[in-house]
């Protein structure tokens, strides 16, 4: 249960990491949910490529929200995710709070359960991680999307040289449902001449190199608000979903493990659900107990 919706699993596909679910329908069918790549008022054509940088750890990428924009997301995709069993969460983008509010009027179907803001992009000149480092911003775009839409709102958040704690607040204060934490960290890949690999120049760092830093957001988030927390930072296998769980968040998202091998994420569903009947669930309840004591 995700704000008062069931979902079947705790573990959904991270935005930009399984598409927009169509092509491995059947691994999308038995997750929690799965995050669309996120989409915009106007189609986006993204970065220049190289796109993706493979790094030890992980990978850095900019992939500059390329989408196909909301209209043909509308007329075209969304009638092909028409009888998906998961629950299908849209993550929108923006530069302004406008756009923000125009998608999320234009998203009314009952085939989508949640919008998720995308607060946090780092691979934009405009909106993404720029609206998300600031907590008014935050606030002033989560709230006018709130009066707009009745759907679940999540606000995916940024870590980048910002306390998510303090925007999670904000977002929390202004009508969120539930906050996403945390997107990619800020990269710079160099060539073996120093130059900047990808074509956007700098880009966003995921995978396990992030998960102990990613955990210690969710933990500092979850202490912070009373709103539903969603995992997301370098989750390879059930072990490391097990752990956001106990750091206090309620649901996790999968990404950059998707990227390995599509069917990762429901391998994920499994192990996870193996290893909480070990510890019987009883052991993270008290995890997060004592976290809340603090
Ligand atoms: O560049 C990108 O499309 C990344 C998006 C994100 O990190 O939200």
């Amino acid at each position: 249960m995700l704000a008062g919706v069931k979902f079947r699993n705790p573990v959904i596909a991270a935005s930009g990491t399984f598409g927009f679910g169509l092509e491995y329908r059947q691994i999308a069918q038995k997750l929690g949910g799965i995050v669309t790549k996120a989409i915009t008022l106007e189609p986006r054509a993204g970065n220049p490529m190289p796109r993706i940088a493979e790094v030890c750890g992980g990978i850095v990428n900019s992939v500059g929200l390329e989408n196909p924009g909301i209209q043909r997301f509308k007329t075209e995709i969304l009638p092909r995710l028409r009888n998906l069993k998961s629950r299908l969460i849209v993550n929108i983008a923006g530069s302004k709070t406008d756009e923000f509010v125009q998608i999320a009027e234009m998203l009314e179907e009952d085939q989508i359960t949640a919008l998720e803001l995308n607060l946090s992009c780092p691979n934009v000149r405009e909106g993404g991680v720029l609206l998300g480092q600031n907590p008014k911003l935050v606030k002033n775009l989560t709230s006018a999307v709130r009066k707009r839409t009745r759907k679940l709102l999540i606000v995916k958040l940024t870590a980048n040289f910002v306390d998510p704690a303090v925007t999670a607040r904000a977002a929390e204060d202004s009508g969120a449902d539930a906050v996403t934490v945390i997107n990619t960290l800020f990269g710079l890949v160099l060539d073996e001449n120093g130059q900047p690999l990808l074509g956007g120049r700098t880009g966003g760092l995921s995978g396990p190199a992030i998960k102990p830093f990613a955990l210690f957001c969710v933990d500092r988030v979850a202490a912070a608000v009373k709103i539903p927390v969603i995992g997301c930072g370098g989750i390879m296998n059930g072990q490391d979903a097990y752990e956001f769980l106990c750091a206090g968040a309620k649901m996790v998202q999968v990404g950059t493990a998707n990227l390995i091998t599509p069917d990762r994420s429901w391998k994920i569903v499994r192990e996870l659900a193996v290893i909480c009947r070990l510890k019987k669930s009883v052991q993270f309840k008290k995890v997060r107990k004592a976290r809340c004591k603090k």
